[in-house]
């Protein structure tokens, strides 16, 4: 083993980049020597290491997002006092945010006894939607999205998921919205 680690050494810088000996290297290379085959075998050693830690880190973080939604789909929502049933006339609507600072939810009296509520944003591209009840639908104006107004489900237009339902409670002629309810079809 040598402690020469100049290019004009052969054993420790058999390769030099433009296949030139040592001596005739330019002098800030001789000053600055690099050994080639070490170099690539460090780059290949980090390149792994890098591939390694960035596919665990992915790893980790899908993990995490799939026990985040599992909590958060175990979690139970607060019960909350939406309006009074009086309130509200038949083909009238209601915005509310439940759970509160969540985004805007929609509530829609459809006859004396039956409502509906759903999460106010397109499945489409998440623009507010707009209950029409004379027409038993609710319009996404951004690119013409429908979905039933009874159901939630996208009947027209590019949205193919339903809007996400507020599950509501009537009682002592209150309505209470006691859960979301998110669905894929
Ligand atoms: S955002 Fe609603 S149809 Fe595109």
């Amino acid at each position: 083993m040598t402690d020469d680690l100049t290019l004009s050494n052969p054993e420790r810088n058999p390769a030099t980049p433009d296949g030139r000996s040592g001596e005739d290297q330019p002098r800030w290379r001789q000053d600055f020597p690099i050994d080639l085959s070490q170099y690539d075998y460090i780059s290949r050693r980090d390149f792994i290491k890098f591939l390694i830690l960035v596919s665990g880190a992915f790893t980790a973080g899908q993990f995490f997002l799939v026990l985040q939604s599992l909590s958060r789909s175990a979690e139970q929502l607060p019960t909350l006092e939406v309006a009074d049933i009086d309130d509200i006339p038949i083909g009238g609507t209601y915005v509310f945010e439940y759970p509160p600072g969540s985004p805007s939810r929609i509530l829609v009296r459809l006859s004396d006894d039956r409502f509906v509520a759903y999460e106010q944003q397109c499945t489409h591209l998440l623009c507010p939607v707009i209950p029409e009840p004379e027409n038993n639908v609710i319009h996404c104006p951004c690119h013409e999205g429908y979905f039933d107004l009874e159901s939630g489900r996208p009947i027209a237009g590019p949205p193919n998921r339903p809007l996400a339902r507020v599950v509501l409670e009537i009682r002592d002629g209150k309505i209470f919205a006691t859960d979301i309810e998110r669905r894929t079809v």
